[in-house]
């Protein structure tokens, strides 16, 4: 039997969370309407709610509806849910594995393969991972086995190392995949398209050329519900250690030999090597008015929901070029986006009017919403002597691919999850060097000298002491208020 006529069955853990609801169904049926599915699919629920196939069927018309919209269609799901199908149990029992083993065996019938997903809170991942391998279920029998990790990837490094540890002992590191949804978004990916695939922006890629660079991950949102997670996590944990790093080690990675998954995963772990301990000074945590009143938010928390560092990477390419990174909750817009601003140009030929300076160059590349590539040079005015203005170039993704829209992550994740490609997927050394980064930073916090806990207000663009951050320097952050970028 060749793989294509093995059955491919999606193991969801966790079938009941809002993860499974809002983003793996929604992604699977999209996925399954463009006929991107193996030829024989079938999804397993496996949860400890007291649901049947049809119940979980239902369940997931409802979450996938909500989240696709118009997108959604009746006639996709009626020939999509005979596919979805649900086994009651507990998550970390090796017995309640029984049958679900039961049921996967008999639908393949001696050929199939299986993607585990854990969409469980963290705790899980370990138990379920041992209760897999009680039952000999990570056995590559009659076709692959693969096991999808969310985040959080463990607390710190030795959290994540014993994690590590623990589904090393059932699965090689080739069937491992742990998530970061930034790598799925297409912006992200665009990222070394943008850098690889053009040859003249490459050349200024250095610190020759480049003054320093910014990457902002705001967010709207404030913690809303998820105070009992996000409260033990803080934004280092939430936002830094997996996505605002990875965006960095694709904006600064050397060209990898070739687009494999070893070669991406090499480049970028040089990155994370390369990273200087970031010093006190060059660190600002702060947290929105206000959040200690959400709910499962401990009283008198100093969790930050904000901050901003000022990092380095000692290597050939980047020495002493700063790299400002900030992210936070409940700012005044979602915007993610990552701005490369050029060195002045050497000597001024122009008599500007009275307080007019030229403004450096900048590629800002727009993560979301908008996305799209801005390039920002300077232009003579029209009709004026010697004035100048700085004007842009634009890509914009909406205009140049009118009928395009842009994939869920989620979407390209669960793909390349089932072609076995962990390109877009984390490797355990990156896990371990972007934890021993972010560790020392709240270690740092925790002891004398840290900087103090800043506050600022919901919808704003952050504390005071992160523009301090960038004006100590003779910089402002890129989009500020009264910026409209
Ligand atoms: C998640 C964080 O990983 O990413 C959330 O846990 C955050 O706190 C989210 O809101 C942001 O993702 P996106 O795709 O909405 O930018």
């Amino acid at each position: 039997m060749t793989d294509s006529q093995a059955l491919t069955s999606i193991i969801i853990y966790g079938a009941s969370g809002d993860l499974t609801r809002h983003k793996l169904l929604p992604a699977l049926c999209t996925l399954f309407a463009q006929g991107k599915l193996p030829e024989r699919w079938q999804v397993v629920g496996f949860a400890r709610r007291p649901w049947d196939a049809e119940s979980f069927r239902a369940e997931m018309r409802a979450g996938t509806a909500e989240t696709l919209k118009d997108a959604f269609s009746d006639a996709v799901w009626e020939r999509f849910a005979p596919h979805l199908f649900y086994v009651r149990g507990d998550l970390g029992s090796a017995a309640d594995q029984a049958p679900l083993e039961a049921l996967l065996s008999e639908a393949e019938n001696g050929a199939g393969n299986r993607l585990y997903y854990l969409a469980t809170a963290p705790e899980y991942y370990g138990p379920v991972a041992e209760a897999l391998e009680a039952q000999h279920m990570q056995q590559e029998t009659g076709g692959w086995r693969r096991i999808v990790v969310e985040k959080p990837f463990g607390h710190d490094q030795q959290s994540a190392a014993a994690l590590d540890e623990r589904l090393h002992r059932a699965f090689s590191e080739a069937q491992i995949f742990r998530i970061d949804h930034f790598l799925g978004k297409e912006t992200v990916q665009n990222v070394l398209f943008f850098r690889f695939a053009n040859a003249i922006f490459e050349p200024l890629w250095n610190r020759n050329y480049v003054d320093h660079v910014q990457i902002t991950v705001a967010e709207s949102v404030d913690v809303g519900t998820r105070g009992g997670y996000y409260d033990g996590a803080g934004v280092l944990r939430d936002m830094f250690q997996n996505h605002i790093l990875q965006l960095l080690c694709l904006v600064t990675m050397e060209p990898p030999l070739q687009f494999s998954a070893e070669a991406l995963r090499l480049e970028k772990t040089k990155i994370l090597r390369a990273l200087r301990p970031a010093s006190m000074g060059n660190t600002v945590r702060a947290q929105y008015h206000g959040y200690t009143e959400a709910p499962g938010i401990a009283p008198g928390s100093s969790t930050p929901t904000y901050a901003a560092l000022k990092l380095f990477i000692d290597n050939w390419r980047w020495q002493d070029v700063p790299f400002y990174l900030r992210s936070g909750k409940a700012m005044a817009r979602k915007v993610s986006e990552i701005a490369v601003q050029f060195r002045r140009p050497p000597s001024l030929l122009f008599s500007l009017p009275q307080g007019k300076r030229l403004k450096p160059n900048v590629l800002a590349l727009r993560i979301q919403p908008d996305e799209g590539i801005h390039l920002r040079f300077e232009t003579k005015v029209p009709n004026s002597a010697s004035d100048i203005q700085s004007v842009d170039m634009e890509f914009e993704y909406k205009s140049s691919f009118r009928d395009v829209s842009l994939p869920d992550a989620y979407e390209r994740l669960l793909l390349d999850a089932l072609l076995g490609d962990t390109s877009l997927f984390i490797s355990d050394r990156e896990i371990a060097l972007s934890w021993r980064f972010i560790d020392a930073i709240l270690k740092g916090w925790n002891a004398p000298g840290a900087p103090p806990l800043a506050g600022y207000a919901p919808g704003s663009w952050g504390p005071r002491e992160a523009d301090l951050l960038l004006e100590d320097d003779g910089r402002v952050w890129r989009i500020r208020p009264a910026s409209t970028p």
